[in-house]
């Protein structure tokens, strides 16, 4: 049910488990999980449950003991240091709770910075696809303002145009409503689910809130490490 029809997943991850040593926390216990393209997936579970690790293990910025991830054609376990900072700026797109936009670009600096990190286009392409990024999240007319000048839900919708700005194949989202009123939740989420159904993009977001996760195709449930159930 989760699976591409040809029963490749575009995002597998296999037997992986995570242990932080110096604290002996089990953060991730043989965590096993298919997803398929253009889905958006809510992951849910109390706090410490090892939402954010399973995230930071799927964008290569966090290195599982044990086990496999594959993000479309890509093994993370059999990529070097150098090689995952090249998938995470060219294939992976984070929003976070916190957003970490940067206080001294623009918005249109901030969500620039992915395609100048990559090079290869023009600083008119950049412009320009830039631009198209900023209107399709309707915040086109913030973007001279800096981080400070804005509310949490254009800051949020910031975070998420420069998550999206390169193309990725897979957006990583760690609470990304967690840190905005309802009203601005509900427009992330809208944005978020919209990318799903427009452009086929492949979201994973850990979520605390149920409404949160109405959005989602696939709920995945965590508790202490492990994976306990999915539903829908
Ligand atoms: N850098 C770290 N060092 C030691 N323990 C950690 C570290 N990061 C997370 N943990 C522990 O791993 C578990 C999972 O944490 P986390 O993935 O942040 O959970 P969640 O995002 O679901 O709240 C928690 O028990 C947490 O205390
Ligand atoms: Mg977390």
């Amino acid at each position: 049910m989760n699976q591409n029809s040809d029963g490749t997943a575009h995002v597998r991850v296999q037997n992986v488990s995570k242990k932080y040593k110096d604290h002996n926390v089990l953060a991730l216990q043989n965590v096993n999980l298919n997803i398929a393209k253009g889905k958006l997936v809510a992951l849910m579970g109390p706090s410490g449950c090892g939402k954010t690790t399973l995230l930071n293990c799927l964008g290569g910025l966090d290195v599982p003991d044990e086990g496999n991830i594959t993000i479309g054609d890509s093994t993370l376990s059999s990529m070097n240091e150098m090689q995952l900072t090249i998938l995470r700026r060219q294939k992976i797109g984070f929003v976070f709770q916190f957003f970490n936009l940067l206080p001294t670009l623009s918005v249109a600096e901030n969500v620039a910075l992915p395609l100048q990190l990559n090079g290869g286009m023009s600083s008119k392409e950049i412009d320009a696809r830039v631009l198209e990024v900023l209107e399709k999240l309707s915040i086109s007319e913030r973007k001279t303002f800096y981080p400070a000048q804005l509310s949490g839900g254009e800051m949020q919708r910031t975070a998420v145009a420069r998550a999206i700005v390169h193309k990725p194949q897979l957006i990583l989202a760690d609470e990304p409503t967690g840190n905005l009123d309802s009203a601005n939740g509900v427009a992330v989420l809208n944005i978020l689910q919209k990318l799903c159904r427009d452009q086929n993009e492949t979201i994973i977001m850990a979520t605390h809130s149920p409404e949160a996760a109405e959005y989602a195709d696939l709920v995945v449930y965590m508790k202490d490490g492990k994976l306990v159930e999915q539903s829908r």
